[in-house]
């Protein structure tokens, strides 16, 4: 396969070249069919290294069959699964069953997450695992930890540990301040400081015993601002934010209520705003969806039983191609954020990038493509956005995945 005249994306910039593909990998020359990449961008499939995909008794949110076909309408060719299955994934033989029972299904590749707790550290680290999930504060699924310092004490130093940074302390004070039925209770009780504390207790347990620690889902501008700041001091620790922090804010509860509950809860808009400078100075490494289905049905019940969580996994490129043709990222700058950082920081070797010898993982972006976000309209099983009415300019065109154009 030839993807002729497009502008690729090789060494951190876009050259005007032709890529060839044979079989599952980028080489150097082939023939056979041409596909026009005239006018567009071509870039590494991107990696969401974030996504909850349901499946194992959830079918009614999301399957891994659904799910990959989203991913594959949002440009994303590898997804990283989150282990708050019905049954948590915490052990590896619960992992290995998952992996063989998502093979046949998934359209896209795939990592697994294996959650991580005070009781299953060991087996983690003699089955060489390369990263786990840690949820340091309460959220969807059983997957509570006791003791995360013992963790980061005991857990192999080779181990990226993905940490859901909400502490539950700062939760339960929060909890007795405010009354359920203020509209915006859930931001109440799921402040800047229940995020931040965290951060500040998982850098301080990072700096003290060496680990890697990766925050997922940065939502505030003082967690950012912390992660800055260990950076330069060399405490190994990345992070990412996700769309639903950096285009909404906790305004969208005066639109849609209770389904605006997500974990970590939406910020003000001043927050948002400084998202955006973290992410154009380095300091937020990856952009991920957070792709976490639950169908409209459950979305609109109370707020004690409305599940928290945005369906997000096609809408992500979109919206981030927006904010490029607005100025607010260069597509250059926001390319490796769900690129090469995420297989820098998983350690996936043949993904990431357009060079020889890599997976043939490609992605047609055409950047003047005008849509709307419409939740009919998506792959998902769940029909319905958080961004629901947004208008997009920009969208992956084609999705090559090893050998398949979809
Ligand atoms: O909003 C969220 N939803 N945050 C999480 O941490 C879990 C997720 C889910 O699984 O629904
Ligand atoms: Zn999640």
């Amino acid at each position: 396969m030839i993807i002729k005249g497009g502008n690729v994306f090789l060494d951190s910039r876009f050259v005007k070249r032709d890529l060839f593909i044979s079989g599952e990998k980028i080489v150097s020359s082939s023939s056979g069919e041409v596909i026009d990449a005239s006018g567009k961008y071509v870039v590494p499939g991107l990696v969401d290294m974030h996504v909850h995909f349901r499946d194992f008794g959830e079918e009614h949110k999301e399957d891994w069959r659904s799910g990959s076909e989203a991913a594959l309408a949002g440009g994303i060719t590898t997804v990283f699964d989150m282990p708050n299955n019905k049954v948590p994934i915490t052990s590896k033989k619960l992992l290995d069953q998952k992996r063989d029972k998502v093979s046949s299904k998934a359209l896209v590749d795939f990592e697994l997450y294996i959650s991580v707790n005070n009781s299953n550290v060991d087996e983690i680290n003699e089955n060489k695992i390369k990263f786990v999930k840690l949820y340091y504060g309460h959220t969807t699924g059983d997957n509570k930890v006791d003791d995360a310092g013992d963790i980061f004490k005991r857990i192999s130093k080779d181990i990226v540990i993905v940490v859901h940074a909400e502490d539950n302390r700062v939760m339960e004070e929060n909890r007795k301040k405010f009354d359920v039925s203020e509209k915006r209770y859930h931001s109440l009780v799921r402040d800047n400081k229940a995020e931040y504390t965290a951060v500040k207790d998982l850098i301080g347990f990072a700096e003290r015993y060496g680990n890697k620690l990766h925050i997922t889902h940065v939502s505030c501008k003082e967690s950012a601002e912390m992660i800055k700041n260990a950076k330069k001091r060399g405490v190994k620790v990345t992070c990412d934010t996700c769309p639903h922090y950096l285009f909404l804010d906790d305004s969208l509860y005066d639109k849609i209520g209770n389904r605006a509950k997500v974990n970590p809860a939406l910020k003000s808009g001043e927050d948002r705003e400084a998202l955006w400078k973290y992410l154009n100075d380095g300091t937020i490494d990856c952009v991920c969806s957070d792709h976490a289905p639950h169908t409209l049905e459950e979305k609109n019940r109370d707020y004690e039983n409305c599940p928290s969580g945005f369906p997000g996994v096609e809408t992500t490129l979109p919206l981030m191609l927006t904010a490029v043709n607005e100025g607010k990222i260069k597509l250059e700058d926001f390319i490796p954020k769900m690129t090469t950082a995420p297989a820098k920081i998983f350690g996936l070797e043949r993904k990431g990038q357009l060079k020889e010898g890599f997976d043939a993982d490609v992605v047609i972006i055409d950047l003047n493509k005008e849509g709307a976000i419409s939740g009919n309209k998506l792959q998902t099983k769940v029909k319905w956005s958080p961004f629901e009415g947004m208008k997009t300019q920009g969208s992956s065109v084609r999705v090559i995945i090893t050998d398949k154009v979809y």
